[in-house]
């Protein structure tokens, strides 16, 4: 694929992977790639672990899930991130950011503007819509043929010091080679992140994985090829939407923004 096209076509993938496994070569070629990113002074702090073991992938898809359901049915996730999530195309429009909720079970649909008041979690949850989200992504994880796990030296990453800053950095810049290379290689990706939202279910997963006490665990994907037909969850969101390059991109100071461009950027359809 032309390296633009892999580019405009990254995304996030939210539904089911196919169950066959990742090959061995394409493995490689993953933490290939994620080897070759920058890293400030060439110091590499990133490290991976690769799990293709299905118990530890069921462990881990059963703590995600139940993950979700408690960060979901206690309100922490609503609280955190309701800035981010939008239930219009029009709020979409927009705002030019965060995350379109397109879908959702017909139940909950005429609900959806009181998402975040006390009264529409108390709905939510009297529909046990947390229970519904948290089995679908113990679903989506557990079929996932491939988990990467993502560490970064401790000596490297010293929060509150700029060589933390600079770990993360590198970090995402290795991160970001994998995910384009995914493109590349018809495969999918998506961050577990639901067990970080939740006192002690990320610790069980560093214990699983048997992460030593010099690296930290920063971050678990889920990897595998993508089925032809793309099938979305029962709840889902779309966020193929971006900023102009009139809102992010400045000339000379931060005074003038960028004139011009906004041709460049039309919202891509996943
Ligand atoms: C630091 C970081 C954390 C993220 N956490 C999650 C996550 O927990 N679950 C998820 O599905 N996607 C997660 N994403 C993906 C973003 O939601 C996604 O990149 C964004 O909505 C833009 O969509 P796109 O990747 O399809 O272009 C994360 C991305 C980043 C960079």
């Amino acid at each position: 694929m032309e390296f633009l096209d892999v580019l405009r076509r990254r995304k996030t993938t939210n539904g089911p992977l196919l169950p066959d496994p990742v090959s061995e070569e394409h493995q490689r070629l993953l933490m290939e790639v994620a080897g070759r990113a920058p890293s400030q002074l060439n110091s590499q702090p990133w490290r991976f672990v690769l799990v293709e073991n299905r118990d530890t992938i069921e462990t881990i898809a059963r703590i995600s899930g139940a993950s979700m359901t408690e960060a979901m049915s206690n309100g922490t996730f609503f609280e955190r991130y309701k800035p981010y999530f939008r239930f219009s195309k029009e709020q979409m429009e927009r705002t030019r950011s965060g995350m379109l909720f397109d879908r959702l079970p017909a139940p909950l649909r005429p609900f959806t503007s009181q998402a975040f008041t006390p009264r529409g979690q108390k709905l939510m949850n009297s529909l046990r819509v947390p229970q519904t989200l948290g089995a679908e992504n113990r679903k989506l994880v557990a079929g996932s043929p491939l988990l990467l796990g993502v560490m970064l030296d401790r000596s490297e990453y010293r929060p509150g010091e700029l060589s933390s800053f600079y770990s993360l950095f590198s970090m995402g810049a290795a991160m970001e080679n994998v995910w384009l290379t995914t493109v590349e290689l018809g495969m999918g990706i998506q961050f577990i992140s639901f067990p970080m939202e939740v006192p002690g279910q990320w610790d069980r997963i560093v214990a699983l994985l048997g992460v030593p006490d010099e690296l930290e665990l920063m971050a678990v994907y889920r990897l595998g090829y993508l089925p032809q037909e793309q099938r979305r969850p029962a709840i889902d969101w779309t966020s193929s939407q971006r900023k102009l390059p009139s809102q992010y991109v400045f000339r000379e100071t931060c005074a003038t923004p960028q004139a011009g461009w906004d041709d460049l950027l039309p919202p891509t359809e996943h």
